[in-house]
Parts: C-alpha cells; sequence; structure tokens
C-alpha cells in the first residue's frame, strides 16, 4: 500500500472532501439547512463582516453544505476556487456579466444551448455589448472576429445538440493574444471527460443540472477559475444578485458527485457501444458521436477528451414526422429534453430546446426535423439497443 496523499487522490476528495462532522458525528454530510447564522455578541458580528473573523455571514453569500459541493467540484476540476449558484444559466449569466460593462465586445461559438445563445445575442445588446457570432471550428473566423477586439468569448464543445467542437486551446490563444478572456460551458463533455482549465480556459461553467447531479433532481450550476479571477468580479455579482443555491441541493449535488466518475465512464461505454451498432443502419441519414470514426471533428474530440461521451445525435431518414414517429416508438427510453441523467432522454431539439432559433439559424449548426438527441443513461446497452431498434423499425 502507498501512503494518502496530502491532499488524497481524487476519488477520495470525491466522497470526502469538505466534509467537516458536527457535533453528533454523522456518516453522511450534514445538511445545514439554515438561511442566516449568529454571532456570540456585537464585536464579533462586526468581525465577521469586517473579514478579521473566518465564518460564515447568511446564506445568499456561502453556507457549509454550499462549500462541500464547491470543495469536491474544485478537486475534480484542479480549479483554485469555485462558487455554487441555483442552475446552469445562473452560473452563465455570472461568469458573462459580471465581467463586461458598456463598450466591451463579446464572442461566442454560433452552436451553443440556445439559452446561451439568448444571454449573447438578445441580453448584452440592450447594455450596449457588441456581440459576434462565429462557427466554433472556423479558427480564421476566431482570428478576424478577435483582431475588431475581445473582451470575453464563450464557447461550448461539444456543443448542443449534434456535439460539434471547438479547439479549446487555440481558441483560448487566439482569444487571449488579443486581451480576451475564454469562458468555457463543459456541461456536455463533464468534469470527468474534459478538463478546458489544461487547455487554456479562464473561466469553466456548468450546469450541474446535467452529469453532476447525475440522476434527475436538481437544478444547479458552478463557476469554477483562479482565485483572483472570482474574487475579482464574480463574487461580488453573486452576492449582490441572489442565484444562492439550496443548501439541500447542494447536497444532492455533492452526493451526485461521490458517483460522478462511476457513471459517467459507463454512460460513455454504452453510449459508444450505442453509436458502433447504429452507425451506418438503413433508417438513419447519419449518426454523430464524438469518438465515432464519422464525426467530422472525430480528431479534435479524441485530443480533448477522454471517452466520448453521453450523448449521440442522429437523423433519421425523412423529417420531423419520422423523428417524432421514432420518439413516439420509444417504449423504454424517455423523451425529456434534459441530459446527463442515469436515464436514457431523447430530445427533438427542432422543437425543444432550439425553437427560439430561425430555420436558417438550425440550419447553420446542423439542427434539422430529422434531429434526435440521446443522452445515454446507466440501464442494460442491450435494453437500449433494442429499444432503438424498434423504434427505427416503427421510422
Ligand atoms: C450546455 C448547457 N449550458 C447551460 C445549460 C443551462 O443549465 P440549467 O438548465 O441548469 O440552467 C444547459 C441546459 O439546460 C446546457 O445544456
Amino acid at each position: 500500500m502507498t501512503d494518502t496523499p496530502n491532499p488524497p487522490r481524487l476519488a477520495t476528495q470525491l466522497v470526502r472532501g469538505g466534509l467537516s462532522r458536527s457535533q453528533h458525528k454523522e456518516t453522511a454530510e450534514a445538511i445545514y439547512m439554515t438561511s442566516g447564522f449568529v454571532y456570540d455578541s456585537a464585536a464579533e458580528a462586526d468581525a465577521r463582516f469586517a473579514g478579521t473573523s473566518p465564518g460564515y455571514l447568511y446564506g445568499r453569500y456561502a453556507n457549509p453544505t454550499v462549500r462541500v459541493f464547491e470543495e469536491r467540484m474544485m478537486a475534480l476540476e484542479g480549479a483554485e476556487e469555485c462558487l455554487a449558484v441555483s442552475s446552469g444559466m445562473a452560473a452563465v449569466q455570472a461568469a458573462v456579466m459580471a465581467n463586461l460593462k458598456a463598450g466591451d465586445r463579446v464572442l461566442g461559438a454560433r452552436a451553443m444551448f440556445s439559452s446561451c445563445l439568448w444571454i449573447l445575442d438578445t441580453l448584452l445588446p440592450r447594455f450596449g455589448v457588441d456581440v459576434e457570432l462565429v462557427d466554433g471550428g472556423d479558427l480564421d473566423a476566431w482570428r478576424a472576429a478577435a483582431a475588431r477586439g475581445v473582451t470575453l468569448a464563450l464557447i461550448e464543445t461539444p456543443a448542443n445538440p449534434v456535439l460539434s467542437g471547438v479547439d479549446i486551446a487555440a481558441v483560448a490563444d487566439i482569444v487571449h493574444a488579443a486581451g480576451g478572456k475564454l469562458i468555457v460551458d463543459n456541461a456536455f463533455a463533464s468534469p470527468v471527460l474534459q478538463k478546458p482549465f489544461t487547455m487554456g480556459a479562464d473561466l469553466v461553467v456548468y450546469s450541474a443540472t446535467k452529469h453532476i447531479d447525475g440522476q434527475g433532481r436538481t437544478l444547479g450550476g458552478v463557476v469554477l477559475g483562479a482565485k483572483d479571477l472570482i474574487d475579482a468580479n464574480i463574487r461580488e455579482f453573486l452576492r449582490h444578485t441572489g442565484p444562492a443555491l439550496s443548501p439541500f441541493n447542494a447536497w444532492t449535488l455533492a452526493k451526485g458527485l461521490e458517483t460522478i466518475v462511476l457513471r459517467v465512464e459507463k454512460q460513455s461505454e454504452t453510449a459508444a457501444r450505442l453509436a458502433e451498432r447504429f452507425a451506418g443502419h438503413a433508417k438513419l441519414k447519419r449518426l454523430l458521436y464524438p469518438h465515432h470514426k464519422d464525426h467530422p471533428d472525430r480528431a479534435l474530440h479524441l485530443k480533448q477528451m477522454r471517452m466520448g461521451g453521453t450523448l449521440i445525435a442522429l437523423d433519421v431518414q425523412g423529417g420531423r414526422a419520422e423523428a417524432w414517429r421514432f420518439l413516439d416508438a420509444l417504449q423504454l427510453i424517455d423523451i425529456s429534453n434534459n441530459l446527463g441523467d442515469a436515464k436514457t432522454l431523447a430530445t427533438h431539439p427542432e422543437t425543444t430546446t432550439h425553437r427560439r432559433l430561425s430555420e436558417d439559424a438550425r440550419a447553420r449548426i446542423g439542427v434539422a426535423g430529422s434531429t434526435i438527441r440521446i443522452s445515454v443513461g446507466l440501464e442494460d446497452p442491450e435494453d437500449l439497443a433494442a429499444d432503438i431498434a424498434q423504434a427505427l423499425d416503427a421510422v
């Protein structure tokens, strides 16, 4: 046996990180379900607010159960600091808005989750921020856009929903050379499979609702980065705007992290097996899986992701009617717009997650009426294969 290093190895930190037992010595983490904290004296309250005495002040700023979750996320991501919030969108909003003022310029990859796109193309311009969208995979387009100025850039890779890739290291270099900062939304890859900080990201954001919970129970989000960057703007932004994570939800997410590596690896193995089984099926126009040989961005995904991930995109022969026929024929797999769950879920992006986009905008990022996204869960792979096969028969 080798000694336990300090800090311990990752698997140990994901189960024990941040644990501080109460006087009752409970096994599982206690849930500090409290909005406020009390002080022994007026002078103690003064010292806490002055920051000269350590301790908690108020649930909107920080909470011991939320901190357990944040510390486990820091260990998993290899980040100096983490702040947890009530949803993935609260995390994206904070990472973006806290670092901008009127006159700044934001670049974004065109293929991203549509609420993230709404922040860029609808919200920011109202406040005098110039926004330019580029094709995420086109490095010349990034260079040209950055030459016009960049304060922040936001990318998602693999991107929702057809799993296109963005070269994180190359975009980080371009953005840094122009004086900007890069935010990576790593929700689809999960913190288990892709490490954006090792490729130059300045901030990483997650919808913890996805693989981090992984069992369809709660919304949540996190922003991770260097301590000075989080302290510069994001901590204050969150403290004063208020999207605090409930201690109960933080507890649920911290427990999710105890099993995230096992879940994501198993789900990715099953997804790879299903992709292999159904690629080239007569009822499919195409099947896209990040590490499958047919994916146009395979080389990039192989470089950036340790496994191919839990998501598969496919286009059935025909259009929306045929896609709906496939979805309605599923017997085991559920129709849902969530992802990263232990239950396998199928989505029709055109009419759900991406319905806000024009047909042209959808076409540019590869979403058609025939497109279906499958988030692969923890069921037996053979049961999932049988369900997909019989649903394809119905197309
Ligand atoms: C890539 C991506 N970013 C952000 C979000 C927003 O997360 P949430 O629903 O937790 O607010 C989602 C999902 O909804 C997503 O898929």
